[in-house]
């Protein structure tokens, strides 16, 4: 059910534009400095929020300027990623924006034919499964490839004001998975065989992934990124045993070679409940821990010298709001244990989620009081 004025255009609806609403004293909380305070294990004046997936599918606004507009398309169009951006901070009055991109985009810079079908996701024309296809297809990213990023991120700094941008790239094993597969997988079957089989071309494969990765990230931080998010998202489908052998020593590299940009570095995945700790180890700031991990569990596998970023089950914006809210609660009171803690969702927002709902959540975990 959504209300007519929520298809406005987002300046002439004032409940939408708001930046963050009143805490409970009155005040308007702070959104400068929440979110990188508590990548950064500082004490920030508030919980701070923001939504993997918030740009996108779920707020009307999105789907109306995307009307006949690819989505890669509209990843090269400096003005689209800009607005696409900053609609969900207009809306939610979040703590962070989340670059308007995708983790194919580097790919499709490279001249790896690709697109993205709506519904499907990511689809390889000629997947890659030897060394000599990753000779062919994969080369180094040039800050010359994607010139259209710069811009974009240039631009939102001037919009955005204090509010940071989050940079991301997508981490070598998931990328690796939608090459080789040619499209989305279940079982990750192709990828794994690929692994197991011919080392010497996954390490190829790999190791040009990362420095793909390294490069797009590079140029987001270079251009006003304040933050980034590695989304290692399919690594959950490996053992400990495997992601340490075959996966971790790449999501290293990259996180490695950006080290020295001093912006906080993000590492994501789904069901990694068992890869907390290596995800931490191979070079994070903050580990985001999805919803089947209890946050409690999560901060302790992740460890004391590190933050947290999650983990409410994307599914519970559908519930009655004081079950979203006292699930919020629990999330909000455990992580106050960690050395820092970025509320978000466990994985992206879902396509049919009511935009009021999140709206109602960013409140609710802005009016929580820190001790
Ligand atoms: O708010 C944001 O997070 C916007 C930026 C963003 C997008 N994709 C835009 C997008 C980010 C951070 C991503 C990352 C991404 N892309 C990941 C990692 C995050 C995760 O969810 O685990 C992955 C695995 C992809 C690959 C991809 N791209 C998928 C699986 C899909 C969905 C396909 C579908 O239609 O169901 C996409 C398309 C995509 N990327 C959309 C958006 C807004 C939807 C495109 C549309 O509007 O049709």
């Amino acid at each position: 059910m959504s209300a007519p004025q929520k298809d406005d255009k987002p300046e002439a609806s004032s409940s939408t534009t708001a930046a963050p609403s009143p805490a409970k004293d009155g005040t308007t909380p702070k959104t400068t400095g929440a979110f990188l305070a508590a990548c950064r294990g500082e004490k920030p004046t508030h919980v701070p929020v923001w939504f993997m997936r918030q740009a996108g599918r779920s707020l009307p606004e999105y789907r109306k300027l995307r009307e006949g507009v690819p989505m890669l398309e509209s990843c090269t169009r400096p003005e689209m990623v800009v607005e696409i951006t900053m609609q969900p901070v207009r809306r939610y009055g979040v703590d962070a924006a989340i670059f308007y991109s995708d983790i194919v985009v580097p790919l499709k810079a490279i001249g790896v034919d690709l697109d993205i079908v709506p519904g499907t996701g990511p689809v390889v024309a000629t997947p890659i499964r030897t060394a000599k296809a990753v000779a062919k297809q994969l080369r180094d990213l040039e800050p010359s490839d994607v010139e259209y990023v710069t811009e974009s991120v240039r631009g939102l700094v001037g919009e955005l004001g204090d509010t940071p941008l989050i940079g991301f790239a997508g981490a070598p094993f998931t990328l690796a998975s939608y090459l080789i597969e040619g499209g989305p997988s279940r079982d990750h079957r192709l990828t794994k065989e690929l692994m197991y089989r011919d080392p010497e071309t996954w390490d190829a494969l790999l190791g040009r992934l990362a420095s793909i990765a390294a490069a797009f990230l590079r140029v987001q931080v270079e251009a006003g990124a304040r933050a980034v998010q590695l989304f290692d998202s399919w690594a959950g489908s490996l053992s400990r045993e495997d992601y340490v052998r075959y996966v971790k020593p790449y999501a290293k590299t990259v996180l490695d070679a950006v080290a020295d940009l001093d912006v906080p570095r993000i590492h994501f995945g789904v069901g990694t409940g068992e890869l907390l700790t290596e995800m931490g180890d191979a070079g994070a700031d903050v580990v985001g821990v999805d919803w089947r991990v209890a946050l409690e569990d999560g901060i302790a596998r992740v460890g004391p010298g590190r933050s947290v970023q999650g983990n409410l089950d994307p599914t519970v914006v559908f519930a009655p709001d004081d079950i979203m809210k006292a699930k919020a609660d629990a999330i909000l009171d455990a992580g106050s244990k960690a050395r820092g803690h970025v509320f978000n969702l466990g994985h992206g927002v879902l396509p049919a989620t009511d935009p009021d709902a999140l709206k109602r959540l960013v409140d609710h975990v802005h009016a929580y009081e820190l001790r």
